[in-house]
């Protein structure tokens, strides 16, 4: 009888002794990572933009030419929130999302820059996180940067800054908005330093955000690709694996551990 012979793990093993060796590995995850939590992606078959077409590329345009209606808009969908909004709300992490944390507490991932806006990576217990697009549960004043939680929705319309008086908008980066400058620094910052990258659940399509991985790669040092389906980087990385990351990255993690001789969770 012929044993059955897993398609990944030799994949799996290549992938944790690269991780394990590197010094300063950083992540890049997209939406596939949060895939497992119920949260649709935005392309491939059952994709959002794939579904319902990219929203304009002219959001921030919009948002910018009348802040107070776009909050009307904005208050009407919190009150009467669609499908996605709810999934999002209640949506929990995965093994994914724990694993990628285990490998943060055992020294390994010492940066994740996630291009989800779910907030599922810091409750998973992710502690160096840039959420580069932004967080759902954030606000943002578009003058100084400064955050503060969506709890309920503003009085006045569109809310102003505590610290400064700007307009406040949700943290969530639109279409045509700049990426905010203290994301953008750290993510340089932290992709300089890097000798290693593991990208997950993304098409690494979208920049800058891709853009940080890929330098990474351009420097000689090893990307590492964890996905459903092959993407346009799939050849240029040392190792692509593609399956759905929950299983992926806790095989990883277990192996990565293993090599370093860490205790098992
Ligand atoms: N496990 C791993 N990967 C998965 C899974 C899964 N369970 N399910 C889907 N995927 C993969 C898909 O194969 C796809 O390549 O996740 C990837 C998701 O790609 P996109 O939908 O393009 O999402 P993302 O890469 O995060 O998009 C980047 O585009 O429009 C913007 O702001 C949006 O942040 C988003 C950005």
């Amino acid at each position: 009888m012929t044993e059955s012979v897993d398609p990944h793990q030799e994949l799996i093993e290549r992938a944790a002794a690269i991780l394990a060796e590197s010094h300063y590995c950083i992540a890049l995850t997209g939406a596939g990572i949060s895939a497992e939590s119920g949260i649709p992606t935005f392309r491939g078959k059952d994709g959002l933009w794939t579904k319902h077409g990219e929203p304009p590329l002219n959001q921030y345009e919009q948002f910018s030419a009348d802040p107070a209606e776009w909050w009307q808009n904005v208050a009407e969908r919190r009150r009467h929130p669609d499908e996605l909004t709810a999934t999002i709300a209640t949506a929990q992490p995965n093994d994914a999302h724990y694993a990628m944390a285990e490998l943060e507490r055992i020294g390994v991932i010492k940066h994740i820059i996630t291009q989800n806006v779910d907030g599922l990576h810091r409750a998973a217990g992710t502690g160096s996180l840039t959420e580069i697009h932004g967080c759902s549960t954030l606000l943002r004043c578009i003058s100084c940067n400064t955050r503060s939680p969506f709890d309920e929705i503003p009085e006045l319309f569109p809310p102003r800054c505590d610290q400064c008086g700007g307009i406040v908008k949700t943290d969530t980066v639109m279409f045509g908005e700049p990426i905010p400058p203290d994301c953008l620094q750290r993510c340089y910052e932290e992709s300089s330093k890097a000798d290693c990258v593991i990208l997950v659940g993304t098409t690494a399509v979208v920049s800058p955000a891709a853009d940080f991985a890929f330098a990474i790669g351009q420097r000689g040092h090893p990307m590492i690709e964890v996905n459903l389906d092959p993407t346009i980087i799939s050849r240029y990385c040392a190792v692509a694996i593609h399956d759905k990351a929950g299983e992926l990255m806790s095989r990883i993690t277990a192996e990565v551990k293993d090599i370093l001789d860490e205790p098992p969770a």
